[in-house]
């Protein structure tokens, strides 16, 4: 059955600003944030604490952390690929984490230059370290429909990491179509191998929209219950490991569908689409968005 209620994990401070070439400065970051926790949103992923001169637009994610406005109920979480970068998170007050892991071979090597094994060993201590200090932490997944280096990825090896992530006490597992291959059978297909593993409450999904498929992906998925989505604030983004990647659903026209199905997110469509006007001139592009389209933006 379809969730009553959805929780959108907005990933455009994050996913969406990684792949800009453009430095965008950390004051303007923040204000995005602000505008985004004031539009309703809940979860806000605020950047990633990864190394400077492989992804430089990250560079500032302390001061962003620090400086974005503390509401009640709305938390902000941050990418750390190893022991380094979750340090840094939790001296810049990083109360949720996350850990980003591949089913493709390939694309963990290009991505976090390891294997899926070593990315594992890797967050082990992380998830100790996290843990001790009460962070939660969520798990990625990521070419779980498709990779940019090897193509075709199984379903066996989408269904291990997701439940290996599960078992090391990742609390959510975010599962990535990372380049946006997917349509609606193979991304029901892929979920329904994942449920076999763990409980609905347990995943979520991360559809880029590559080829225009991430709404009907989601809309198919949607009624296993799945009730965590992630989206980008103006459909920015793309991931720097994965050569024309384009950004994820647009946050504005996830919840329009949503909110158009009777499904709530507690988000202000207006108000959202200002954010997405807001970063889009602060990047020099018109928002990637129906939504923003349609409002003349
Ligand atoms: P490496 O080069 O193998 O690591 O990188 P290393 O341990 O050899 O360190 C190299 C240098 O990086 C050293 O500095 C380290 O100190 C530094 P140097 O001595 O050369 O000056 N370093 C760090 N600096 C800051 N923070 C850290 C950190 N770790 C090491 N945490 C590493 C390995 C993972 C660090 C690197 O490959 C990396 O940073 N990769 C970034 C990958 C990334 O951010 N990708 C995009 C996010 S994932 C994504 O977008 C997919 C997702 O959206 C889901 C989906 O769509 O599928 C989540
Ligand atoms: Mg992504």
């Amino acid at each position: 059955a379809f969730p009553a209620d959805v929780r959108v994990v907005e990933v455009g401070p994050r996913d969406g600003l990684q792949n800009e070439a453009t430095l965008v400065p950390e004051a303007v970051k923040v204000d995005l944030i602000a505008r985004l926790a004031a539009a309703g949103l809940r979860t806000i992923e605020a950047g990633s604490f990864v190394a400077p001169k492989w992804v430089p637009q990250m560079a500032g994610s302390a001061e962003v952390l620090k400086a974005a406005p503390r509401r009640p109920g709305v938390s902000y979480p941050v990418l750390v690929p190893n022991m380094k970068g979750f340090e840094a998170a939790l001296a810049a007050g990083a109360q949720e984490v996350a850990v980003f892991a591949a089913a493709s071979e390939a694309f963990s090597q290009k991505n976090i230059n390891c294997s899926i094994a070593e990315s594992l060993a890797r967050f082990a201590p992380v998830m100790e370290a996290a843990r001790a200090a009460g962070v939660r932490v969520r798990g990625y997944v990521s070419c779980v429909l498709g990779c940019p280096y090897q193509g075709e990825v199984p379903l066996a090896a989408v269904v291990d990491v997701a439940e290996r992530l599960s078992q090391m006490g990742c609390y959510e597992i975010s599962l990535g179509d990372t380049i946006g291959v997917g349509t609606p059978r193979k991304a029901v297909a892929m979920l329904d191998a994942v449920l076999g593993a763990l409980p609905v409450e347990q995943v979520a999904l991360h559809f880029h929209d590559t080829y225009g498929q991430a709404l009907a992906n989601i809309y198919a998925c949607l009624d296993r219950g799945v009730a965590v989505l992630d989206a980008s604030v103006g459909g920015l983004g793309g991931c720097p490991y994965a050569a024309g990647a384009s950004g994820n659903v647009a946050t504005e026209d996830l919840v329009y569908m949503l909110e158009g199905m009777g499904i709530r997110t507690g988000v202000d469509l207006e108000a959202l689409v200002e954010a997405a006007a807001f970063i889009s001139a602060a990047i020099g592009r018109a928002p990637a968005s129906h939504l923003a389209k349609a409002r003349g933006y």
